[in-house]
């Protein structure tokens, strides 16, 4: 699919202030830091469409961005973040939460992950509780510029099975990915042109 356009729509901690139109939407999710920003311009290959920062918590809206004038890339907040007070967040911040429960245009959701690191509990819960309210998701596996492709290849791998062992009955649909090297960008962008037609 190529990108013809992708442009910013609104911002806002309310999901029933986000943009009405019934289109297609994807969500990226994840910890603070792991590289949801930086995804999203990778995909539609604009430097800073997205806020980045090398330090966690820089996004803290729900952002749309429109593409090709006819489907949504959403931009959250990232979660477990310790420097965000326990009051703002229990866990996951209400308004996510919200966003996920409320939001009927969503298709599927993406939750990120470093392709370095073994599964962290937080995000495990958060593919559950996606799981348990029916909402689809596939992992992405992020910075894989980071690893040469063996250990790339063995850590996502380890990754899928420890799912399994804790209880998955099948490993979720996945992806790997770099922003810095544009790995994953066709195969990604075919998923939703898929699920979009
Ligand atoms: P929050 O908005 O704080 O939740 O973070 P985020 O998940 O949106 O992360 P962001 O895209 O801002 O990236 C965090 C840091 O990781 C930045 O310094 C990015 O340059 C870096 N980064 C993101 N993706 C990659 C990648 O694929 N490879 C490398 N090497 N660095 C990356
Ligand atoms: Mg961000």
């Amino acid at each position: 699919m190529d990108v013809k356009s992708a442009e910013f729509v609104v911002s806002n901690t309310n999901v029933d202030k986000c943009p009405k139109d019934f289109i297609p939407e994807y969500a990226f999710i994840g910890r603070s830091n792991v590289g949801k920003s930086s995804l999203i311009n990778m995909l539609v290959q604009r430097k800073s469409l997205a806020k980045t920062s090398g330090r966690p918590g820089k996004t803290q809206l729900i952002n749309h961005f429109k593409i090709n004038n006819s489907w949504f890339l959403v931009d959250l907040p990232g979660y477990g973040y310790a420097k965000v007070s326990k009051s703002v967040k229990s866990k996951f911040q209400k308004f996510i939460v919200e966003y996920f429960e409320k939001r009927k245009q969503l298709v599927s959701a993406f939750v990120l992950v470093d392709v370095r690191h073994e599964p962290q509990k937080i995000d495990v819960e958060f593919m559950q509780w996606l799981g348990e309210n029916g909402i689809p998701f596939s992992i992405i596996f992020t910075k894989a510029d980071k690893l040469k492709p063996g250990a790339t290849k063995r850590n996502v791998e380890n990754y899928l099975n420890e799912l399994i062992e804790d209880s998955w009955e099948e490993a979720p649909n996945h992806f790997i990915t770099s922003s810095s090297s544009n790995e994953g960008r066709e195969e990604l962008l075919g998923y939703i042109d898929n699920i979009n037609r």
